[in-house]
C-alpha cells in the first residue's frame, strides 16, 4: 500500500516509515512528532491506525502551516499548487525563480509547495540568512496537479481533525507529553561542531537535546529517536550516551545513492533508539521477535 506523500522533503522517513512502525506500541493516545518534515511518520501511523491524536511539530513554519493546510483545507491547497503550476509556460524556469523570490518575501506556503515539487534532487536548501536558495530541475516540471491533488486528500483524510498544528524549538513540548503518548524525533543532522545543515531551516545541539532525553526519562515518556547510522563501516553522527538507557536498532535504510553512483554494495544502516519507558511498554519477546525478521531482511537485501 503506497502512503499519500504531497511534500517532498529531503531525509523524508516515507520508505522506512514500516520498519519504524513495528516499534510503535498500539494503544497511542496522542502521538507527537517534534520534527515532523514532511510528517511522514504520523501520515504513516494515521494510515494503520495506531495513534488517537497527533500533535505535529517544525520549526519551520511556512512547512508546518503548510501541512496544516494540507490536513483541513485540501481543496484550496490543491487549487493553489494547481493554478501556480500551470503558469509554468515554455519558460518554466524563470517561473521558478520568480515563485523562489516570492516566496523568500512572504513565506507563503502555497509557493512553498510548488517550490519542493519542482527543486533540483526533491532536496530543500537554504542559505545562512535562512533563505530558500535551491535551484529548478531543469528537466522535471514537478508533480502533475491531479497527482498532487490524490496525495493532498490522501493525507488529509487520514489526519483531518485529529492533529494539532505547532511551530516552535522541540524543547517547548515537554508539557505537552504523557506517558501513553509516544514522541518520535527525527532531529537534522547532527555535526559535531556546528548546528547549521543548509538542507534544514535550523539544526540543533547535542547536549541539548541529550538535556531533553533525560528530562523525558524523568517524566516515563515513551519515544523512538532515529539519530545517528552507518554507511558500510562508516559511522556517522554523535552517539547518544549509555547512561539514557536507550534500546540501540539498526535498520537497514537500502543503498545509499552516494555509494551506487561509485558502484558500491555499502548499505545505509539508521539507528533507532526505543526509551526505557517504550520498552515497558511493548513486550521483549516483540523486540527480539522484529529484530531478527529485520536481520533476515538485512541480510536478504
Ligand atoms: C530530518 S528532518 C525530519 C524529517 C521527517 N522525519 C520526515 O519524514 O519528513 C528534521 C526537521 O527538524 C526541523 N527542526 C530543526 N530544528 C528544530 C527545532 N529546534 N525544533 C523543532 N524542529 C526543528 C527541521 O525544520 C526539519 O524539518
Amino acid at each position: 500500500m503506497k502512503l499519500p506523500h504531497p511534500i517532498q522533503y529531503q531525509g523524508s522517513k516515507r520508505s522506512l516509515a514500516l520498519q519504524i512502525l513495528q516499534y510503535f506500541p498500539s494503544d497511542i493516545e496522542t502521538l507527537i512528532e517534534p520534527f515532523a518534515g514532511s510528517a511522514a511518520i504520523s501520515i504513516a501511523t494515521a494510515h494503520y491506525g495506531y495513534a488517537k491524536n497527533f500533535i505535529i511539530n517544525d520549526l519551520n513554519k511556512p512547512l508546518l502551516k503548510l501541512l496544516e493546510l494540507i490536513i483541513e483545507h485540501p481543496d484550496d491547497v490543491s487549487k493553489n499548487y494547481e493554478i501556480i503550476w500551470n503558469q509554468q509556460s515554455e519558460n518554466s524556469v524563470e517561473h521558478y525563480f520568480t515563485i523562489r523570490d516570492e516566496f523568500n518575501k512572504s513565506n507563503d506556503s502555497f509557493l512553498f509547495l510548488y517550490l519542493m515539487a519542482r527543486c533540483a534532487k526533491g532536496a530543500v536548501r537554504y542559505n545562512k540568512n535562512g533563505q530558500f536558495n535551491q535551484s529548478p530541475d531543469k528537466r522535471r516540471k514537478g508533480t502533475m496537479p491531479q497527482n498532487m491533488k490524490k496525495n493532498i486528500y490522501g493525507v488529509s483524510s487520514l489526519l483531518k481533525g485529529k492533529a494539532k498544528f505547532k511551530s516552535m524549538d522541540y524543547r517547548l513540548l515537554i508539557d505537552d507529553l504523557s506517558d501513553k503518548d509516544l514522541v518520535y524525533m527525527d532531529p537534522p543532522y547532527q555535526g559535531v561542531c556546528s548546528n547549521r545543515d543548509s538542507r534544514y531551516y535550523s539544526g540543533i545541539e547535542h547536549d541539548k537535546f541529550v538535556n531533553f532525553l533525560e528530562q523525558l526519562n524523568k517524566k516515563k515518556i515513551s519515544y523512538i529517536i532515529s539519530y545517528d547510522g552507518r554507511l558500510g563501516d562508516k559511522q556517522y553522527g554523535e552517539s547518544l550516551p549509555t547512561y539514557l538507557n536507550l534500546e540501540h536498532i539498526e535498520i537497514n535504510a537500502g543503498r545509499s545513492s552516494q555509494a551506487t553512483l561509485l558502484g558500491k554494495k555499502d548499505i545505509t544502516y539508521e539507528s533507532l533508539y526505543l526509551s526505557p519507558a517504550l520498552l515497558n511498554r511493548i513486550s521483549f519477546k516483540n523486540i527480539t521477535d522484529i529484530n531478527s525478521k529485520n536481520k533476515e531482511y538485512m541480510y536478504a537485501s
